[in-house]
């Protein structure tokens, strides 16, 4: 009986191997040619060369059709198509095999590119295909930086700096004084130092929860991608005073400001001649009237008399 078993079993190992390789065939065959890429991410320097490689392993090569097709969403449009380029890719592309070679890349040519091969065979057609990410890297504009020219101690003052060009998106570091501000050192989304701000690299701001007159200086920011060159905008100066000083500057000012205006009023009145004006209008009228109302009354009054 054991050795009737063992026997059967040394049958069905092969015969089962036999079906895996077989299936496995089919499955070759289903998806047809292989396509491949050395490399599935490209990364390219903006008006440099970028190239996007694809091979594959159709027998035919006179015979083979090779595609390329780039992926925007939901939207595909053709790049490489019977056997030349299309749209924009016209004059700047060359294909070399089933690889294209874009000699002057922009930074809308970034995104997905999609590999297209199909042969015929004795089963009909063929076909396989691989995708490319191509990521052109752009170096780090000029940032724009906001700081309040002033503001009162105590105060919650955020200082933010962007730029909108790099990629990858740079990284932002404040200067006050000519001196990096050091990064704040956080745990999780817990600041864990006794820095009086909080510096996010990422996002560019310098947050002051309670800005102390020692926070006043000039300021300026640098952005940062390791693209080109470090950008930085221009210096800022920030007064931090306290809430009595700058409460007083404003209250004189305003004051300044309203006597000043009373003043302009006044004598532009007077220049336009506005007050005498509305005098001897007044003066007719009043000569008028009770003047007809004198000579109705003498007259009323002589009647009577
Ligand atoms: C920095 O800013 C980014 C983007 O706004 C945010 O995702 C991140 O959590 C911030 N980091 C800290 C430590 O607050």
């Amino acid at each position: 009986m054991a050795r009737r078993n063992g026997g059967a079993l040394l049958l069905l190992l092969p015969a089962f191997l036999l079906g895996l390789l077989c299936s496995h065939l089919g499955y070759y065959k289903a998806y047809g040619i292989t396509v491949e890429t050395d490399n599935k991410l490209v990364k390219a320097r903006e008006f440099e060369g970028a190239y996007l490689n694809c091979k594959h392993n159709a027998k035919k090569q006179s015979d083979t059709r090779v595609e390329w097709k780039k992926i925007s969403g939901k939207d595909v449009s053709f790049v490489y198509f019977q056997g030349s380029f299309i749209g924009n890719f016209k004059g700047r592309a060359e294909i070399r095999h089933s690889s294209i070679q874009i000699k002057n890349v922009t930074r809308k040519d970034s995104g997905k590119y999609r590999c297209e091969i199909s042969t015929p065979s004795e089963h009909g057609q063929e076909a396989g295909e691989t995708e490319i990410t191509l990521l052109v890297l752009v170096p780090s504009a000029v940032p724009v930086c906001e700081v309040p020219i002033s503001a009162m101690s105590g105060t919650v003052v955020e200082l933010r700096c962007k730029e909108n060009e790099g990629v990858p998106a740079s990284k932002y570091r404040w200067y006050r004084n000519n001196f990096p501000l050091s990064e704040s050192l956080m745990l999780g989304n817990v600041k864990k130092d006794r820095l009086p701000y909080a510096m996010n690299t990422t996002s560019g701001t310098l947050l002051f929860n309670h800005v102390s007159k020692n926070d006043t200086g000039e300021y300026y920011c640098e952005a940062d991608n390791e693209i080109g060159q470090p950008q930085k905008c221009p210096v800022k100066r920030m007064q931090v005073d306290d809430l009595n000083v700058s409460g007083i500057i404003a209250a004189v000012v305003i004051v300044a400001l309203i006597i000043a205006s009373c003043g302009l009023g006044v004598y532009y009145a007077q220049k336009k001649g506005y007050f005498s004006k509305k005098k001897s209008s007044s003066r007719n009228s009043s000569k008028y009237k009770p003047g007809g109302n004198e000579k109705d009354f003498k007259h009323t009054k002589s009647f009577i008399i």
